[in-house]
């Protein structure tokens, strides 16, 4: 276990786990947070043992939000100087390997953005969505309404981040915002398991799903799916490829090498 006091990081076999450690404050997100995330990302990429990831919090709160305190006395200059937001917080969308976000208690504005940069979302009954930045005069800043329309719709992005109700986790994934609920009690267990599933995989090839699925977000059908099939043909120059059929073909279990 490496803990760098707000942030605590873990390895579970072949999975990161990264747990934003501010109970005080709802684990609210300041520098040291995001910074600790942003490095514990680093840290797990660089790792080749490495295959999947999962950020989570504590059983009240994922992340309640940006750390208001922090930000409060802002002008325009310095948030503009400091580029906020963009500068440490980017981290997660350019990380490579899977994440999944594991979600308990409150994960509100940015903590709700965090949640949706990670690749997919799994809940804890106890786990309620938002994005409340309207109730402080300010909209959200770091993807909510940009990430939270692509997962739920215009209608339902707009009624929360217009009037800044939550949402509960059952609603969150009647709405297609979370993968996965349940009970609070077995939510990192469920993570830890289905993020294992996953770095048992070739690690270039989950990479190359993600890509291929990131980009159905950024492009036409017909880029799209151009995208897709070039890079299914590309699998063909993997190892792994002819390892999983191989072993498929001779009924046993297939061993993965990473290349
Ligand atoms: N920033 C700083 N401190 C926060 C915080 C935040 N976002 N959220 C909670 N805290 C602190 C509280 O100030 C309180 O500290 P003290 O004990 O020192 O007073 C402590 O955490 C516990 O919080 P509450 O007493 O408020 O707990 P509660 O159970 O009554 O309510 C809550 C919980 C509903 C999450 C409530 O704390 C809340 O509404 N928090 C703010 C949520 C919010 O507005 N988030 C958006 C932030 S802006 C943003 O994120 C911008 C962006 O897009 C990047």
């Amino acid at each position: 276990m490496n803990a760098t006091n707000v942030v605590i990081t873990e390895v579970h076999g072949k999975v990161g786990l990264i747990r934003i450690n501010r109970p005080e404050a709802m684990n609210a997100l300041n520098n040291d947070v995001v910074d600790g995330i942003s490095a514990a990302i680093d840290r797990f990429e660089a790792d080749d043992n490495i295959g999947c990831m999962v950020l989570t919090g504590n059983e009240k709160a994922f992340a309640a939000g940006a750390d208001i305190g922090f930000m409060k006395d802002f002008d325009y200059m310095h948030a503009y100087k400091i580029d906020f937001i963009t500068r440490n917080w980017e981290r997660l969308r350019t990380s490579r390997k899977p994440v999944i976000a594991a979600v308990a208690g409150f994960a509100l504005g940015g903590g709700c953005e965090i949640a949706m940069a990670c690749d997919m979302i799994f809940a804890a009954d106890s786990a309620k969505f938002g994005q409340p930045e309207i109730k402080l005069g300010i909209i959200p800043g770091a993807g909510g309404t940009q990430r939270l329309p692509r997962a739920v719709g215009k209608a339902k992005a707009m009624d929360l981040c217009l009037t800044g109700r939550m949402m509960d986790a059952a609603e969150a994934e009647r709405a297609g915002l979370v993968a996965r609920v349940v009970p609070a009690d077995q939510l990192l267990d469920e993570a830890l398991k289905a993020a294992s599933v996953i770095a048992g995989y070739s690690m270039p090839v989950t990479m190359m799903v993600k890509e291929s699925v990131n980009r159905a977000f950024e492009s036409s059908l017909t880029e799209g799916l151009l995208f897709e099939r070039r890079v299914f043909h590309a699998t063909f120059a993997v190892e792994d490829q002819k390892e999983g059929m191989a072993a498929f073909v001779e009924k046993r279990k297939p061993t993965f090498k990473n290349r």
